[in-house]
């Protein structure tokens, strides 16, 4: 498929442990394209031992790099963040290749990496500590903040290079080292951006990533779990092995970042703009396929707006072009595998059997390739079906009607999830009522698109903890220490 990119040294297909290199067993695993399902590169199926080099590049590398005058760590990741954004057509190609969004998708996802490798930049110079006033005469007490140490991070495969950017630039920032191991559907682009890294001056040892396919991913990130060296982990996933990482990490009483499942509601009460309600689900819902993990994934409209809702929904919907890449007006593209549209599948057949009709879309398409699902609309949605319980990750709107206010905040709420809620109303006093009362972590008010670097991202509930981005960001790389001077 023409994806090509200019810079072919933007895919080194090795290990980074300081240097380039191959896993130490020598094993590979393959790389496909989505789209197509062919397969286009490979990459080192590391284990055990590249996991445990990685480790010990990065604890070698602590004492060094934290000692780096933070103005210093700030303008390496200037420099990152520039060669990023030079490079914004080849890692968005290269993004767009490997896991299927349409490439206008890809370039943004670049742009969107960037700024937080230079928001990051610019906290690295502002982790002030506190003086605080002592209640004896004779002493000073102050609270300084210090990396916590040895990151690892790890990554999923929808957004490949803004969840490595999210993770990564913190860190560095803060004065910590990382080990990455990138998604195994995506690795390209995390290699493509830690050579850049590399270019930008970041040291050796001070950020390492390794490679693994699904059977080997275990083995690699259990290296990490088990060690007391790693003092952090910051993973974005499902909340199964989020869950697991948080158990599996108690032993040694390391410092958790997870951004894990959601289940979002999105709500059109009677008094919404709906045409603008529309837009801002559109935006929401249809993002990278609906494979986004604040996509909205349980709509309700009430019942005074709920038909015109519907239709304008089904029309905008119906119009969406869906195809590869590398079709300039594709708007959809491939879910990023067959177990993914046979989710799809199962979710749209398990709602209609329990009495849900399709408006628009509903089936695979097999006419333009396996991992394909046409974008659809269910109206007549409920809680009973697995549309309504489980995240579905892909373009499927479920439509349920309700009657008043108290009612949608519980069934919004009724969800073990709390990552992102949105609800669309013109009423300033619903409006906070409303906010106030969904159990999430991010919410959207008569607004579809939330995520910013400079807004706070992450969630409650079995959606995770810690926050990503903003001024927040940088202290969870970070602990407090207390010092307490006397005699004075
Ligand atoms: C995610 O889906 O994990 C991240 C989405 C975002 O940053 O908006």
């Amino acid at each position: 498929m023409p994806l090509s990119i200019r810079r072919d040294d933007l895919l080194p297909g090795r290990n980074f442990i300081g240097r380039w290199c191959e896993a130490q067993l020598g094993r590979r695993f393959d790389v496909a394209d989505p789209a197509t399902d062919t397969v286009f590169a490979s990459v080192p199926d590391s284990g055990e031992d590249d996991a445990r080099a990685a480790l010990e590049a990065a604890h070698a590398a602590f004492t060094a790099w934290r000692a780096v005058p933070a103005r210093q760590r700030a303008q390496i990741l200037k420099r990152w963040n520039d060669l990023i954004v030079a490079h914004q057509e080849d890692l968005g190609r290269l993004i767009s290749r490997e896991q299927g969004k349409p490439l206008a998708e890809g370039r943004g996802e670049v742009a969107y990496a960037a700024s937080y490798v230079e928001w990051f930049a610019e906290e690295a110079t502002r982790a002030n500590g506190d003086v605080i006033p002592a209640p004896v005469v004779g002493r000073r007490m102050f609270a300084l903040k210090e990396p916590v140490g040895v990151v690892a991070a790890i990554t999923p495969w929808n957004f490949p290079a803004a969840m490595i950017a999210r993770k990564i630039a913190p860190a560095l920032a803060a004065g910590c080292t990382v080990v990455c191991k990138p998604a195994e559907d995506t690795p390209l682009t995390s290699l493509a951006l830690v050579k850049l890294a590399e270019e930008a001056g970041v040291p050796p040892g001070v950020l390492n990533i390794v490679t693994a396919s699904r059977e080997r991913a275990a083995e690699v990130v259990d290296v990490w779990l088990d060690d007391p060296r790693v003092r952090k982990i910051s993973f974005t996933g499902s909340t199964p092995v989020g869950k697991h990482l948080a158990r599996r990490s108690a032993d040694t009483l390391k410092k958790l970042s997870l951004e894990l499942g959601g289940n979002a509601p999105f709500i059109v009460f009677d008094d919404a703009d709906i045409d603008a309600a529309v837009e801002g689900l559109m935006a929401a819902k249809f993002r990278n396929g609906g494979q986004t993990c604040v996509s909205p994934n349980r709509v309700y409209v009430q019942a005074g707006v709920h038909d015109t809702f519907a239709d304008k929904l089904a029309e905008r919907v119906a119009a969406l072009k869906v195809g590869p890449a590398s079709d300039a007006g594709s708007q959809i593209g491939p879910m990023i595998n067959a177990r993914a549209v046979d989710k799809i599948e199962r979710h749209v057949r398990d709602a209609v059997d329990r009495g849900a009709r399709i408006l628009v879309g509903g089936q695979r398409l097999p006419a333009v390739g396996r991992n394909y699902f046409a974008p659809t609309v269910l109206i007549g949605a409920d809680t009973t079906m697995a549309c309504a319980c489980e995240e579905t990750f892909g373009p499927v709107v479920p439509v349920t009607r309700f009657e008043t206010e108290a009612e949608v905040v519980a069934a919004a709420n009724a969800t073990p999830y709390g990552l992102a809620a949105y609800f669309y109303s013109r009423d300033v006093k619903r409006i906070w009522r409303v906010a106030e009362a969904l159990e999430a972590g991010l919410v959207g008010i008569n607004e579809g698109a939330l995520a910013a670097e400079a807004a706070p991202f992450g969630g409650v509930k079995e959606s995770g903890y810690g926050r990503e981005g903003s001024i927040h960001g940088l202290d969870e790389y970070m602990h407090l220490k207390y010092l307490c001077q006397g005699q004075l």
